[in-house]
């Protein structure tokens, strides 16, 4: 089901059509604000978490972009509800989680911005922060992405999640014949909890791999898969999965 306050939103009349429906609803539907909505990643988790019961807050740059995003979702059968935000403290204002669906540049800039509306929410990180070359990172060995999220945003839930999965694996997360592993890492056990039911709603195998410091073997991780994936052409579509008995 799509909740069609999009035009509503953009007129204006969002904050109090999302009040509203926001306290009928408070106790069933989380509010995920997606920003950077309209990159690889941000449309591809949009669209995925669209099939899950919540109420997805979109924000990008460009509103021509955003408005295709919008149109194709609401093309697709989803129980979602989908709006707008005209800016990230508007986003992070009205969510529950936040995911910052954006280079790593660009996620501290926008950390600074959703500071003080994103305190105790979830914000996930799903950056690896790779040279312009992709043969490093940019990030000391002693920290991650994610670390350096969490120092800039300190009453924050940061949760590092989706950075082991690629744009192309979410339309079908399903990769010879097995389901594509999703690696979570966070200082919350609850945060954790919550964070692992949006990689289920994603289509992924959540596994939670332990505290936030484990980012720093995450991000090297999809490194790793990155320069893989050129060497042995695997034109994007690859995962990491855990055998096991
Ligand atoms: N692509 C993948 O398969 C993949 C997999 C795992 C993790 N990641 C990680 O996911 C993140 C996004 O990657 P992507 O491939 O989705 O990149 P992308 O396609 O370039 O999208 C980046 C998004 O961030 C926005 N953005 C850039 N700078 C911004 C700023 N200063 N303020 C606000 N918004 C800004 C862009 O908006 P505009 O286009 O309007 O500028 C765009 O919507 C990266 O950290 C990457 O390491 C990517």
């Amino acid at each position: 089901m799509l909740f069609l306050a999009y035009p509503q939103w953009r007129l204006g009349m969002h904050r109090r059509s999302f009040a509203l429906s926001k306290t009928k609803n408070m106790k069933t539907k989380k509010t995920i604000a997606i920003i950077g909505a309209t990159g690889n990643m941000g449309s591809a988790i949009s669209k995925s978490l669209s099939k899950g019961n919540y109420r997805l807050l979109l924000k990008a740059n460009e509103e021509d972009k955003l408005d295709v995003l919008v149109k194709e979702i609401e093309s697709i059968q989803t129980k979602a509800e989908v709006g707008v935000a005209v800016c990230p403290a508007e986003a992070g204002w009205e969510a529950d989680i936040i995911i910052l669906a954006l280079p790593f540049g660009a996620e501290k800039e926008v950390a600074k911005k959703i500071k003080e509306v994103a305190n105790q929410k979830i914000v996930i990180s799903i950056s690896n922060p790779l040279n312009e070359t992709f043969d490093g990172l940019v990030t000391a060995s002693d920290t991650s992405a994610a670390e350096e999220l969490q120092k800039l945003l300190p009453n924050s839930k940061v949760i590092k999640a989706f950075n082991t999965t690629f744009a192309a694996d979410f339309s079908s997360p399903v990769i010879d014949g097995k389901q594509v592993d999703a690696f979570i890492a966070g200082n919350d056990e609850e945060a954790l909890q919550t964070v692992s039911e949006l990689v289920t709603t994603a289509g992924f195998n959540p596994i939670v791999a332990g505290d936030l410091s484990i980012s720093r073997t995450l991000e090297s991780m999809q490194l790793l898969l990155i320069q893989l994936g050129i060497k042995y052409n695997y034109n994007w579509l690859a995962g990491w999965k855990i055998l096991h008995n």
